[in-house]
């Protein structure tokens, strides 16, 4: 239990170092990832570079420390992170690294400003805020490896198949080296890939969605080749794309994630992807054609064109299948005379036609389309409660928490 004196400290102190932004993050990570080069083992890079995984820890830790003495209150953002650290093989260990670093962090950046007082306290709340991970954590690795199926952190699949579904999306069929059975997921979770690549010094970690329904004898992930002009090329996508084939082998985590469908459910669901976020679309779609094909279903899709819009031909099969479902394909750049039901940018006014009452709505897309479709559907009066979203990178805010001064 933290003093009444620690807890009037904690928030009375996060305002000012809010205003750091991700100052205090930055330096962090810097400081952790230099005295503990290991941890690049784990550590995505490239959201390192681009600032997005400094800003999800920030944004995370203030949030908890405001609500210091009501921790309980933010345990569904816990629980997601948890899913990724525990697909990454964070462990109990690492937490005591985060915080030494994180405390001298604070004192170098704020100098005077940080009190012993101040930081002491700090450290207390650190410790309570990791403690509510590491508990939910070890419950988790304990189901991973218990659950049917399961493996302990990384376990080696062959790629038994690789199927072209666009110019740019591929998918591997996955399946385990050692013939065992495969655990069940819920659709929607995905899987974090861990590679050597050559040439890199660390192990390369990625999460990818699975794609097809559960109950089947492989995993299929469907990857997006990264390679935008005048970007640096994708590391990991694009060496799944040219250097592996069928035969060679990947390590796995046992699948993650709180990106749900509850297949229990028959109330009517309307999922809403933009380009590569289709594929945990497709694996909450294709379980609805294997287990419950009456339940109402909306699939709105947008792809730049043809040649880029995956499982075309899998969702025309699915929808066959699904009496009470039907789709809705937007192109925002098509490059000829290509049928969609609509050309442009998804808009407040054609998404007013998907609302149903009590739908729940899963969207997955790129950060600005998921920003816009979310925000049309809470104009339109869709509940947050009935909005469910993944970020392909490390999560960002669509929207300030409920009491937040953050
Ligand atoms: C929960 C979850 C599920 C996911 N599911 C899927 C999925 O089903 N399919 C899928 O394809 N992906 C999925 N992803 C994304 C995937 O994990 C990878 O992020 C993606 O494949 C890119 O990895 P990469 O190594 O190829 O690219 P990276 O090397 O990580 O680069 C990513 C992007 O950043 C750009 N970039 C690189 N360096 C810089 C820099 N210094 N400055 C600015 N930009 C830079 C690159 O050009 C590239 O576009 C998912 C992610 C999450 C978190
Ligand atoms: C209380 C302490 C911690 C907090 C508040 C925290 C918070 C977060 C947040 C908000 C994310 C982004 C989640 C997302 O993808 O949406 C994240 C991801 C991650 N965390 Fe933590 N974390 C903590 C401790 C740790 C520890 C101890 C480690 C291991 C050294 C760790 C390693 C990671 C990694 C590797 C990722 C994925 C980042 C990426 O791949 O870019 N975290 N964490």
């Amino acid at each position: 239990m933290l003093s009444e004196r620690t807890i009037e400290i904690i928030k009375s102190t996060v305002p000012v170092l809010a205003k750091q932004g991700t100052e205090i993050t930055s330096h962090f990570y810097k400081r952790m990832l230099s005295n503990h080069p290991e941890l690049l083992n784990i550590f995505n890079h490239t959201n390192q570079q681009k600032g997005r995984q400094q800003t999800a820890l920030a944004t995370t830790l203030y949030a908890a420390a405001e609500r210091i003495d009501q921790l309980e209150t933010i345990l569904p953002v816990v629980k997601q992170i948890a899913h990724k650290h525990r697909s990454l093989g964070v462990k109990k260990e690492h937490y005591p690294i985060v915080g030494e670093n994180l405390l001298a962090a604070m004192k170098e950046v704020l100098g005077d400003l940080a009190t012993d007082e101040i930081i002491s306290a700090w450290e207390e709340a650190y410790n309570e805020i990791a403690n509510v991970f590491i508990e939910l954590e070890q419950r988790m690795y304990a189901d991973a490896e218990n659950m049917e199926g399961g493996w302990k952190d990384f376990k080696p699949f062959v790629v038994v198949d690789k199927v072209k579904e666009s110019s740019v999306i591929t998918s591997f069929y996955l399946k385990p080296k050692d013939n065992a059975v495969l655990p069940s997921f819920l659709p929607g979770q995905y899987v974090t890939v861990k590679v050597k690549i050559d040439g890199h010094q660390y192990l390369l970690n990625r999460q990818y969605s699975l794609s097809d329904a559960p109950g089947k004898e492989y995993f299929r992930i469907s990857v997006k080749r990264e390679a935008e002009p005048d970007q640096p090329k994708g590391v990991v996508s694009n060496y799944l794309h040219d250097d592996v084939q069928i035969g060679d082998e990947l390590n796995i985590s046992v699948p993650a994630g709180d990106f749900t469908l509850d297949v229990t459910q028959n109330s009517p669901v309307v999922f809403i992807s933009g380009g590569v976020g289709v594929t945990p679309i497709m694996s909450m779609l294709n379980t609805i054609a294997k287990e419950n094909p009456s339940r109402p279903v909306r699939f709105v899709h947008s792809a730049k064109n043809e040649d880029v819009h995956a499982f075309r031909l899998e969702v025309k099969e699915l929808m066959n299948r699904l009496p009470n479902g039907t789709s809705f394909i937007c192109y925002t750049e098509p490059s000829r005379q290509e049928s969609a039901n609509h050309t442009g940018y998804l808009t407040k006014d054609i998404l007013k036609q998907f609302i149903s009452e009590n739908a729940d709505y899963f969207i997955c897309g790129p950060v600005p389309f998921m920003k816009a479709v979310i925000n049309y559907l809470k104009e339109l009066g869709v509940a947050s409660e009935n909005i469910h979203y993944e970020f392909f990178g490390p999560a960002l805010q669509i929207e300030q928490p409920k009491g937040s001064t953050i």
